[in-house]
């Protein structure tokens, strides 16, 4: 029989502990979530409940769960974000919008980002790629890759989304960094000199901005074939967008198609850095590269995929995601209520037992031979189901050109000394921002 679906109302309760009044296990959570349920799968086995971020929670561990997770997306689960993230980005963007809506936000941006897409941004990412690497590989002395990561991957995403326009770089970026800091505090709290505060003062400085830049193109008779021109020609029955859906839309896309991107991208040169044995095969992998890069050209090095991949896998950019129950639904033999928080744990999914020696950095396990990725729900760097990551097709065309002009061109070493253990929240980062000295090689 399957065992999901009896009826709910009879089953028990996951096994677990909902700890503390008021603060359940938030902290132990907050502390190492991989940890956290590590120790509560060892104690209680895969499927356990807990309490955390101000909610009854049920972690559901495994391939299988995971597949039940994003199968469940509009049937009984919905996406649940911090009330941080709701209230900063707007209800109206892609992330926030649930059932029909959703989905047909989804059908207006996919052209975008479809693969076929890339091919004429390639050239764009190159150009604004090779201009920051030779910049870094000038300095005299050393640098921190991820401040300087987060400049060019902004630029990247500003030409995704306004083509030719010219913007203002400093001044977006600037308010974009205020306004990102305030994502993730664990209390949201408004206040002039408070990070959540000066976080929102920012989003309405950037809002403001962004919103002259609309109206401008409002005037144009002919809109560009960009993204923003899709969202201007957009009608819902009769209706175009409103500016405001329009510019929440837009400050979705620099949030989610930016940080993501520095994290996997610095990460991974901290990773080639420390595997010279790793970098060298990178280096013979783009050895015959000549001429502007190209989709056919990149295709052409899929061990270059397979180095984003494992760097994906080792240290996930987005550690987790959330969902709500929108019923009671039973899963596995239990009962999970209606309203109770189911965690997507992407970091535990990529250090289960599919993986062997998960803490190993070794691209080769995504080659043809070893192809340890082939378990549905063992690899989701970019989530799955209805939500899966829109930018998918962007990061990695993003993510390959980057890497195959930095082992093509360019030599990097790590600044001895520097502290290299990790803060998790809210992105994977080393400490000391992983300090460099870059050269070109050739
Ligand atoms: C959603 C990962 C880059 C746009 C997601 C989700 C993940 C993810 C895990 C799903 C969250 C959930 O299930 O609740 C990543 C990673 C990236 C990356 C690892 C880079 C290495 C990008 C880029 C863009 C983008 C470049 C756009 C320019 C989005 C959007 C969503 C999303 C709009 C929300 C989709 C929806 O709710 O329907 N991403 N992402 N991402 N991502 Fe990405």
């Amino acid at each position: 029989a399957d065992p999901h679906s009896s009826a709910p109302e009879n089953l028990p309760l996951p096994p677990g502990s909902s700890g503390l009044p008021l603060l359940g296990e938030t902290l132990d959570f907050l502390r190492s979530s991989r940890d956290f349920a590590e120790r509560r799968r060892r104690q209680y086995g895969p499927v356990f409940r807990s309490h955390v971020l101000g909610s009854p929670a049920a972690f559901l561990l495994g391939p299988d769960a995971i597949q039940w997770i994003f199968a469940g997306e509009g049937k009984y689960l919905k996406n649940r974000w911090t009330s941080g993230v709701r209230r900063l980005l707007g209800a109206n963007s892609l992330a926030l919008l649930e059932g029909e809506e959703h989905l047909e936000r989804r059908r207006l941006l996919a052209p975008h980002f479809s693969y076929a897409t890339m091919r004429g941004f390639v050239p764009a990412i190159e150009s604004l790629a090779t201009r920051h690497f030779e910049r870094w590989a000038a300095l005299p002395g050393d640098f921190t890759l991820w401040p300087s990561m987060r400049e060019l991957a902004f630029e990247i995403a500003l030409s995704l989304i306004f083509g030719q326009d010219t913007v203002d770089v400093p001044f977006l970026m600037r308010h974009f960094q205020a306004w990102t800091a305030g994502l993730f505090v664990p209390l949201a709290v408004n206040l002039p000199w408070t990070t959540f505060g000066r976080a929102l003062a920012a989003k309405k400085a950037m809002i403001t901005y962004l919103d002259q830049l609309v109206a401008e193109r409002q005037k144009r008779t002919e809109q560009p074939p960009d993204l923003l021109g899709s969202l201007l020609r957009h009608r819902e029955g009769e209706e175009p967008l409103s500016r405001e859906a329009i510019v929440e839309e837009l400050q979705l896309l620099l949030f989610a198609g930016h940080d993501t991107t520095v994290t996997a991208t610095s990460n991974l040169m901290l990773l080639l850095a420390q595997h010279p044995d790793v970098l060298q095969k990178g280096r013979e992998a783009v050895a015959d590269l000549e001429g502007p890069l190209t989709l056919d050209a990149l295709r052409a090095m899929p061990y270059l995929v397979q180095l984003i991949h494992e760097g994906m896998r080792l240290i996930p950019p987005i550690g987790g995601a959330f969902r709500i129950t929108t019923r009671d639904v039973a899963y596995n033999g239990y009962r999970i209520p209606k309203g109770w928080m189911v965690p997507v744990s992407i970091r535990m999914a990529h250090s289960g037992e599919h993986w062997p020696a998960a803490e190993r950095f070794d691209p080769e396990r995504f080659g043809s031979e070893r192809n340890e990725q082939r378990k549905p729900g063992t690899f989701i760097p970019f989530g799955g189901g209805p939500r899966i990551c829109l930018g998918q097709h962007f990061a990695m065309v993003e993510m390959s050109v980057m890497l195959a002009l930095l082992l093509k061109h360019y030599t990097w070493e790590l600044v001895p000394g520097q502290d290299l253990s990790y803060v998790m929240v809210p992105f994977a980062r080393p400490r000391s921002g992983i300090q460099l000295r870059m050269r070109r090689r050739s």
